[in-house]
C-alpha cells in the first residue's frame, strides 16, 4: 500500500492519478474525506499531519509514502510523519521539497522549512527520496481570473526565469521512486521542465494556445503580496512566498535537469503542452 499526503493538492493529486495508472494500492490522506474528490479506486483516509495520534491507522500496511506538507508548518508535519512511519515500518518516503532546500546559502523560510522537512525525514532512519521542484507551470494558474477578465497577466520579477514543471512529471518521478526503492533510496532528484521561461514568455505561450493577444504588466512585489493576501494566504506564507519569487532573478532557477527522462525514460512536458492540456481553465466562466 502507497500513502499520499496532500492527496486533494496539486502533486499529491497528481501522484494519486499516477499510482492509479500504474495500478498500485493507493491511500489518501486529507482532512476532509467528503470533499476530497478523489477517484474510485482510492481508500481515502482522514488524518491531519498536525495531529499525530491521527497517524498510525493511515499508516497501517503501508509500504512507502509520498510526503507532501506546505507552510511554515512543514518541519513538524515532516516530523510527525517520519515519526509515525518508524512505528508503522514504513519502508521508504519520497518527500517534495523545494528545489533550493540544499542550497545552504538561501536563507529565505521556504527553503529553510523544506531543509528542516527533509533533515527530520532522514534522522528517522527510513529510507528515502527527495524531490527538489524548481517551480510548477501549474502556478501560471493564478493569472487565469485576470487573463478571462482583462486579458492581461500581472506578475513580478518580469526578468527572472524558471525552468518549471508539469506537476505531472514531478508525480511521474515521485512514483518511480515509491516503485523502485532499492534505485532510487537516498537520491535527492532537483526536477525541472524543459526550459527555462520567463512570466512574459509563459504569457506569449498561452496567447498562442487561447488564440487571442494577452499583455504582460510586471507589477512591483508589494503589490504581488498584497494580491496573496486578497487570495487567502495567511501574511507568514505570503512573505516567504514573495522572498521565493525575487530569486527568480538568480540564475539557478533557469537551469534545466534531466531529471525526468532520466528517472522515468520520457522527456518532460513543456509549458505548451501543459497550457493546452490546461486550456479551459483560461477560457471558461469559472
Ligand atoms: N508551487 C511551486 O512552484 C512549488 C515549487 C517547489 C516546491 N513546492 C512545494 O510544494 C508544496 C505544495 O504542494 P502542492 O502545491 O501540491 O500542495 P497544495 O495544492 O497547496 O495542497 C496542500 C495539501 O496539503 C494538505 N494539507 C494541508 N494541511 C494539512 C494537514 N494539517 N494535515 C494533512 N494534510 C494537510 C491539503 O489536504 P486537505 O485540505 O485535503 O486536508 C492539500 O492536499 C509546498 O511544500 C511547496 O513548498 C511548490
Amino acid at each position: 500500500m502507497f500513502l499520499v499526503t496532500g492527496a486533494t493538492g496539486t502533486v499529491g493529486r497528481a501522484v494519486v492519478d499516477r499510482l492509479l495508472d500504474e495500478g498500485l494500492p493507493v491511500r489518501a490522506v486529507t482532512r476532509r474525506p467528503e470533499s476530497a474528490g478523489l477517484p474510485a479506486g482510492v481508500e481515502v483516509v482522514r488524518a491531519d499531519l498536525g495531529d499525530a495520534d491521527s497517524l498510525p491507522t493511515a499508516l497501517t500496511g503501508v509500504r512507502g509514502i509520498f510526503l507532501s506538507t506546505a507552510g511554515p508548518e512543514i518541519p513538524t508535519h515532516d516530523a510527525n510523519l517520519a515519526r509515525a512511519a518508524v512505528a508503522a515500518g514504513v519502508e521508504h518516503i519520497v518527500k517534495l521539497s523545494s528545489g533550493r532546500a540544499g542550497d545552504a546559502a538561501a536563507t529565505d523560510p521556504i527553503p529553510a522549512w523544506h531543509r528542516a522537512g527533509e533533515d527530520a525525514v532522514r534522522a528517522s532512519g527510513v529510507a528515502s527520496t527527495m524531490v527538489r521542484p524548481m517551480g510548477f507551470m501549474s502556478n501560471a494558474l493564478h493569472w487565469a481570473p485576470s487573463i478571462r477578465e482583462s486579458a492581461t497577466v500581472r506578475a513580478p520579477f518580469g526578468q527572472g526565469r524558471i525552468a518549471v514543471v508539469d506537476p505531472r512529471d514531478i508525480a511521474a518521478v515521485a512514483v518511480a521512486a515509491l516503485a523502485d526503492p532499492a534505485r532510487h533510496a537516498g537520491q535527492v532528484y532537483t526536477v525541472t521542465g524543459p526550459q527555462a521561461l520567463s512570466p512574459g514568455e509563459q504569457t506569449a505561450t498561452l496567447a498562442e494556445i487561447l488564440g487571442r493577444p494577452l499583455r504582460f504588466e510586471e507589477i512591483a512585489a508589494d503589490r504581488a503580496r498584497a494580491d496573496l493576501l486578497r487570495f487567502g494566504v495567511e501574511p507568514e506564507l505570503a512573505t516567504a512566498i514573495m522572498a521565493l519569487r525575487a530569486t527568480a532573478l538568480e540564475s539557478f532557477t533557469s537551469v534545466v535537469h534531466p531529471t525526468v527522462a532520466d528517472v522515468t525514460g520520457r522527456s518532460p512536458r513543456t509549458f505548451q503542452e501543459w497550457a493546452l492540456d490546461n486550456r479551459a481553465e483560461f477560457t471558461a466562466a469559472q
